[in-house]
């Protein structure tokens, strides 16, 4: 199957752009060709997302909306077929696909929702007989660059609040996992969401993405993905005086005090390191553990590893699937080489799982570190594998700055049942989520989504905090006095 673009209602057959192999990281096998993009293509998608936005920001905002609750209807009909293709595509386990997908659903009907909010202010005027207000309005074309990791919900949290605020998109999704948006398209057909509403463009970062932040037409930008592309995002688009939305890296933990419910701690830090196989932004990769409770942490650890099963998601009782692709898994072993040379002791794992029913794919196995420097780069920099590495503290202020000690800010979570400490670490700890007694992952989409430091930019995606991405502010006055009234000059 050869995937072709998704521009004004249409697939686009037109042009000769090369197609490269999408494979199934867990068994290596081909799923389908997709297209490889050129700067042509992304011309052609914004020209339809601009043509389609003047009408599409003059539907009501209600009637949009129904666009999307139809969205998330199918969604809800075709839940197994999506999750079946996303866990082929991308690895997560079904159980996982399921619930991203899920996710996504969610996201549809809440953002419907707002299409009967979308709140401005009314606010009364410095003048007599004069009205004040403000009202979101849409900016126009807006684009979208999305990671594998999260193929669908990640689609859903920057393009639902977009179009339901009277915007159009054109969308990038990561080359390792067009299938999703693929089907998210056939979504969108089959939603009878008019042409050029949603646009999607596959291909490459440096063609397609450089494109798409290039183009006049193109007001905004929402990314998802490393801080090292993100970088380059905002260099690109602050040229071009974009919008730019940024979601990037993390170094997520878990702090866990002497006072912990540690059973629980461990499933914890079990789901939200080897979770998706740690490849999750909001991934716990280091747990910050008080001294007095570190060794029985480890030793109970340890034992709830052996049980974790690896293999193909598609098998229901796997709980850990493989990697992206064979580049994550020698970056993901490197660090391990790395944590090694920097004198952190290896408990259990560190390394590539290729034999019998794993040799086709790309396993890692889940890997655990002690007595690890905080700040050491296993410590700091982002891995986005199964691997953890474990810091011990002597209190909850040391636990606090350990956790604040790295350059990303995305979530962080502490196991504690005294209220004073968990009320201290909430207000200190210095990232965008924070969790009590749970692991670092399973932000819901109702709350804004995003972080502090390197790991964003300012915005977030979800929420109606989203709606701040893709509208602007339009204030308005209405004088209805009859005659001219200064504002600032003659209200005394
Ligand atoms: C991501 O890894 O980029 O909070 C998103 C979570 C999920 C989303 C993760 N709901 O773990």
């Amino acid at each position: 199957m050869k995937l072709k673009n998704y521009i004004g209602g249409k697939w686009q057959e037109a042009g000769d752009a090369k197609y490269v192999p999408v494979t199934n990281p867990a068994t290596g096998e081909e799923l389908a060709q997709v297209r490889l993009s050129t700067k042509d293509d992304v011309d052609l998608a914004v020209e339809a997302a601009k043509e389609a936005q003047k009408k599409w920001a003059l539907v009501p905002a209600p009637k949009r909306a129904d666009y999307l609750y139809e969205i998330g209807r199918i969604m809800k009909e075709k839940k197994e077929h999506l999750a079946q293709v996303l866990t082929k595509e991308m690895g997560k386990v079904i159980e996982e696909g399921r619930g991203e997908v899920q996710e996504g659903i969610d996201m549809a009907f809440y953002m419907a929702g707002e299409g009967r909010r979308l709140f401005g202010e009314t606010t009364p005027s410095e003048l007599a007989d004069k009205f004040a207000m403000s009202v979101r309005a849409p900016i126009g074309v807006v684009g979208l660059i999305t990671p594998w990791n999260f193929p669908v919900a990640i689609a859903t949290w920057k393009s639902f609040p977009a179009i339901v605020a009277g915007n159009t998109f054109l969308w990038k999704p990561a080359t390792e996992t067009p299938m999703m948006a693929y089907e998210m398209a056939k979504v969108f057909e089959e939603a009878r969401l008019p042409a050029g509403v949603a646009n999607i463009v596959f291909g490459s970062g440096s063609e397609v993405g450089t494109a798409m932040i290039e183009h006049p037409d193109v007001k905004v930008i929402s990314f998802t993905g490393s801080t090292e592309t993100g970088r380059s995002v905002a260099e690109l688009g602050g040229r071009h005086l974009k919008k730019v939305s940024l979601e990037m890296g993390g170094k997520n933990a878990v702090i866990v005090m002497e006072d912990a419910d540690l059973g629980l701690a461990v499933e914890g830090i079990l789901w939200s390191a080897f979770g998706t196989a740690g490849q999750r932004c909001t991934a716990c990769s280091r747990v910050i553990v008080h001294k007095d409770v570190k060794e029985e942490l480890e030793n109970r650890l340890l034992e709830a590893m052996k049980v974790l099963s690896i293999g193909d998601g598609m098998d229901e009782s796997v709980k850990i699937g493989p990697v992206i692709n064979k580049k994550a898994l020698d970056k993901i072993h490197s660090y391990v080489q790395i944590g090694k040379e920097e004198g952190a002791t290896l408990l259990v794992g560190g390394e590539i799982l290729d034999k019998e029913n794993l040799s086709k794919g790309n396993y890692y196995a889940p890997t655990l570190f002690t007595n690890v420097d905080r700040d050491s780069r296993i410590a700091q920099e982002e891995i986005f594998g199964p691997v953890v590495s474990l810091i011990e503290v002597s209190s909850l202020e040391e636990a606090i700055e350990v956790n604040n000690s790295v350059t990303f800010g995305l979530s962080s979570s502490i196991f504690s049942r005294d209220v004073n400490k968990i009320f201290k670490a909430q207000r200190d700890l210095d990232t965008g989520i924070v969790y009590v007694n749970a692991g670092t992952t399973g932000a819901e989409i109702h709350l804004p989504f995003g972080g502090t430091k390197g790991t964003g930019n300012g915005h977030r995606d979800s929420g109606v905090a989203a709606l701040d991405v893709y509208t602007e502010w339009k204030s308005i006055y209405v004088d209805f006095s009859g005659k001219l009234q200064r504002a600032q000059i003659d209200n005394s």
